[in-house]
């Protein structure tokens, strides 16, 4: 089982960005956990804060995983090219964010990928990652 996590804008900075909403742990410190806890499954990791380049790891990821968890940032509110990029391939996509976005600024409340994603898990801090994963392990029975 091969499960791909895409982070997109500025999660390269969890662990300093804005502690108080995003915690205080960077991600290679969770991956860490992540992995041990899911020791029989292949987790790979891709950031970017780049749009095209989420978009191109979408295209890329095609056939080679499972499922992807995907949290794309700022993007989920802007983008309709990576909500069409996950429209367009056929491995299922999770959308995550650490932080409840329907519980901040009215800007946060729209996703825009989250009609092409298989589902939505927001507000549980670093754990929205393993309720993500959960959700394909349960899917994939
Ligand atoms: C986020 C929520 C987004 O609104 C924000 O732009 C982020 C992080 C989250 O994980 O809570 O960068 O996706």
């Amino acid at each position: 089982m091969r499960v791909l996590i895409i982070n997109g804008p500025n999660l390269n900075l969890l662990g300093k960005r804005e502690p108080s909403i995003y915690g205080s742990q960077t991600f290679e410190e969770y991956l860490v956990e992540l992995r041990n806890q899911f020791s029989s499954i292949k987790i790979e990791y891709y950031q970017s804060n780049i749009e095209g380049e989420i978009i191109n790891a979408l295209h890329d990821a095609e056939d080679k995983y499972d499922g992807i968890v995907l949290n794309a940032g700022a993007y989920t509110h802007t983008s309709i090219a990576i909500a069409d990029a996950i429209g367009g391939i056929g491995t299922d996509v999770v959308e995550v964010h650490l932080s409840c976005i329907l519980a901040r600024e009215e800007y946060r409340h729209k996703s825009l990928i989250s009609p092409k994603c298989k589902g939505s898990i927001m507000g549980f801090g670093m754990q929205s990652y393993l309720l993500g994963i959960y959700s394909i392990l349960d899917n994939k029975k």
